[in-house]
């Protein structure tokens, strides 16, 4: 069956109003290309980057000192708040071009047809987000690690990551993996290096962030499994000397991955039978923040975790039907988040802010990534049935959509701009004091 015989037959099944609806969205985005975005995006951002551009040597003014951008000034601005606009600059890369990235999340060559979900750029309300600059990142990487490690939503991320820092390598086989695995879907983890920059960005599989193994002896029969959620996954002892080490849990704390599958919590050594997945979670997250404080030298490793990523299955869930292959817009309201679209979303930022009242533990130095509220508005962004290509039989049968992953280039590009936001936040901090004890400018990259 061709494409095209695949779209026939998929408009028939559609009703009337659907097929409205798609063509006002295709009619909106039409007048959003007369409404010139772009001129203002530019005069807005050269402006908010005279003072950034001089600390890191990226713009010709490098008399404008010491003013700051708006989103270097501590309190100022919440870089979280704000919305989507067009932006024709967009997107940052072609998934064509980018050879390190899973078939799974390469919508448009897998059938994807619409383009406008890589249009839009994040802006926050108060400020200004500087322009990603791959040359920039990866000299502030030179011999450094950054680490992602969680779940596959992470994993998003990080491909996102690689390909969006690749634009700024010429020769693309100068970049691989360290022990020559192909990135395409396995269990453990990849290590990809920049080999003119010495960097590597890496990837660990940790969908819980604590480990899950067997049961301890002696456990009831239906304990298959059991999550320690008292200690860290296996592999966080490779994680601790990254540079910057980028955090994310959430999905895969639900019943259907856990106690229904016969995978139960333990603390202590003891299974504990009736300890709800909620209580579970709030635990891991515990122990998490006392492994950073305990075992991280914070000095050293900017700690980042990114908050939860909605999703967005309308009509059902993955197994029974839910869609969004019909989405071709963002939400643009400032309607808040919806409970329907979250498993647990508030959990971190409350443990980590109970973690910080407590007297008797210390805060950790932790940079939240708070990507939810403006996640929660791009229902437009996700795979859904372009997560597999004519190769594979592809596009997916409309039954089986992926409402929870992300086309690439789309939606966590922008993650991974508020990610460089951070990071060059924490550089310049770095820079700030260096200036002031040998008085000279960091040098230009
Ligand atoms: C390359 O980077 C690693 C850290 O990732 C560092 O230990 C090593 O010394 C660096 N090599 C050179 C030649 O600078
Ligand atoms: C590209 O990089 C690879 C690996 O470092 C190297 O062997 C090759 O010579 C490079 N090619 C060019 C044209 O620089
Ligand atoms: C667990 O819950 C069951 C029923 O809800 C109850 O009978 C049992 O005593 C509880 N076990 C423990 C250890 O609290
Ligand atoms: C981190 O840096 C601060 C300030 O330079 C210093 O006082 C502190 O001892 C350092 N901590 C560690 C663990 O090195
Ligand atoms: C922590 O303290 C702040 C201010 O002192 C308060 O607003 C917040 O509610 C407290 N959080 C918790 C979880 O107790
Ligand atoms: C404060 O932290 C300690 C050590 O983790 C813990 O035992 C205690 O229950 C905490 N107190 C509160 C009020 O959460
Ligand atoms: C850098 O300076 C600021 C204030 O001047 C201070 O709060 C911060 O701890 C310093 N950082 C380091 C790494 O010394």
């Amino acid at each position: 069956m061709t494409q095209l015989d695949f779209l026939k037959k998929k408009f028939k099944k559609l009703k009337p109003s659907e097929v409205g609806c798609f063509c006002i969205s295709f009619l909106f985005i039409l007048c959003l290309f007369f409404l010139d975005y772009r001129s203002m995006g530019q005069g807005l951002r050269a402006s908010g980057h005279r003072g950034l551009g001089a600390w890191f040597g990226l713009s010709e003014s490098s008399d404008s000192g010491h003013e700051l951008v708006g989103f270097l000034d501590e309190g100022k601005c919440n870089i979280f708040d704000g919305s989507w606009v067009w932006d024709e600059k967009y997107p940052l890369y072609e998934s064509k071009d980018c050879l390190l990235l899973d078939g799974g999340f390469r919508c448009s060559e897998n059938g994807r047809l619409d383009r406008f979900y890589t249009k839009w750029r994040w802006q926050p309300k108060d400020c200004n987000l500087p322009r990603f600059n791959a040359k920039t990142m990866l000299e502030r990487l030179r011999n450094r690690r950054l680490v992602f490690a969680g779940d596959s939503i992470g994993r998003n991320q990080w491909e996102s990551l690689l390909c969006m820092l690749s634009t700024a390598v010429a020769n693309k086989s100068s970049i691989y993996e360290v022990n020559g695995r192909p990135i395409t879907k396995h269990m453990g983890f990849l290590v990809f290096k920049f080999i003119d920059f010495n960097c590597t960005i890496e990837y660990y599989r940790a969908p819980y962030l604590v480990p899950q193994g067997h049961p301890p002896a002696g456990s009831p029969k239906q304990v298959r499994t059991t999550l320690k959620i008292d200690k860290m996954d296996w592999s966080s002892g490779k994680w601790k000397g990254a540079d910057v080490l980028v955090l994310n849990s959430g999905h895969w704390w639900n019943a259907e991955k856990t106690t229904r599958a016969g995978c139960y919590f333990e603390e202590g050594g003891v299974v504990k039978m009736n300890m709800s997945i909620e209580s579970a979670y709030e635990k891991s997250v515990e122990t998490l923040l006392n492994w950073i404080n305990k075992e991280i030298d914070t000095n050293k490793t900017q700690v980042m975790f990114r908050g939860y990523s909605p999703v967005h299955f309308r009509n059902g869930d993955w197994k029974s039907g839910g869609s969004c292959h019909l989405e071709t817009l963002p939400d643009l309201s400032s309607s808040p988040v919806s409970s329907g679209a979250m498993f647990y979303p508030n959990i971190f930022s409350s443990v980590l802010s109970k973690h910080g009242n407590n007297s008797s533990t210390q805060p950790p130095k932790l940079d939240l990534l708070d990507v939810t509220y403006m996640t929660s508005k791009r229902k437009d962004g996700h795979a859904s049935i372009y997560y597999l290509g004519p190769k594979n039989g592809g596009p997916a049968p409309l039954r089986r959509q992926d409402c929870s992953h992300w086309c690439l280039p789309g939606v966590p590009d922008t993650w991974n701009e508020l990610l460089y936001a951070v990071f060059l936040k924490q550089e310049y901090s770095r820079a700030g004091n260096s200036t002031i004890v040998t008085a000279t400018a960091p040098s230009p990259i």
